[in-house]
């Protein structure tokens, strides 16, 4: 799989609920992470949704989610994807979310780095977006530490509990991946 000496991405699965779960039912980061309507979801909806989500045929078209874990004993991090995959524009978004105990720890750049790797050279892409609330320093300091140019800035653009915050814009195309060598020619 995907993986540097700290980090592994791996595929989710239903076991993996729990995770989702604690990540999702947690208003705060929700409202960080989400732009729609926190609804609270029991355990059981987690896990039907994530069997859906890796079954059904066209299950990573579009959208590929993966556990953050560590490589040394597979403690559970968090969890990461791409989303809105176009193979048109060649482009992807990308949603990245650890829990609370495992973030300030490098793991969020690690990761960051190996989502990367997978959508460049696995799925061809040719630029991978990330939106996060302009006062998220810690997403925006990750997103510029594996490279990612700021964009631009949308006013007023999302909903984050208290009113209407600005969204920072952020990009990062192939030719401008440094991946530490990985990547292909
Ligand atoms: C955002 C997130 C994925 C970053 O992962 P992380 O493991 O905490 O970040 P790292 O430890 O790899 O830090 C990477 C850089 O960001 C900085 N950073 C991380 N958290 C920070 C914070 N809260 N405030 C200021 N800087 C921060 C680190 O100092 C480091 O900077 P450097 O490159 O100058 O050394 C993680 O904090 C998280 O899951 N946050 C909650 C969910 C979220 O906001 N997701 C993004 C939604 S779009």
């Amino acid at each position: 799989m995907f993986s540097n000496d700290r980090v592994r991405l791996r595929p989710q699965t239903p076991d993996d609920a729990e995770l989702d779960h604690a990540i999702w039912s947690d208003p705060d980061t929700y409202l960080v992470v989400s732009d729609a309507p926190f609804v609270p979801k029991s355990l059981d909806a987690v896990k039907a949704k994530i069997e859906k989500e890796t079954t059904e045929p066209d299950s990573g078209a579009k959208f590929v989610a993966f556990v953050v874990e560590t490589t040394a004993d597979a403690t559970a991090l968090g969890t990461c994807a791409l989303f809105g995959m176009d193979n048109f524009n060649g482009l992807a978004q990308l949603g990245m979310v650890l829990l609370p105990v495992a973030r300030g720890h490098g793991y969020g750049r690690d990761a960051l780095s190996l989502l990367c790797l997978y959508g460049f050279r696995m799925r061809n892409l040719r630029r991978i977006e990330l939106s996060t609330f302009a006062t998220n320093t810690g997403m925006r300091k990750t997103a510029e530490a594996c490279g990612f140019t700021h964009e631009g800035m949308q006013r007023q653009r999302s909903y984050n509990g208290e009113g209407y915050g600005d969204i920072a814009i952020y990009g990062l195309l192939r030719g401008e991946w440094n991946d530490g060598g990985q990547k292909p020619a």
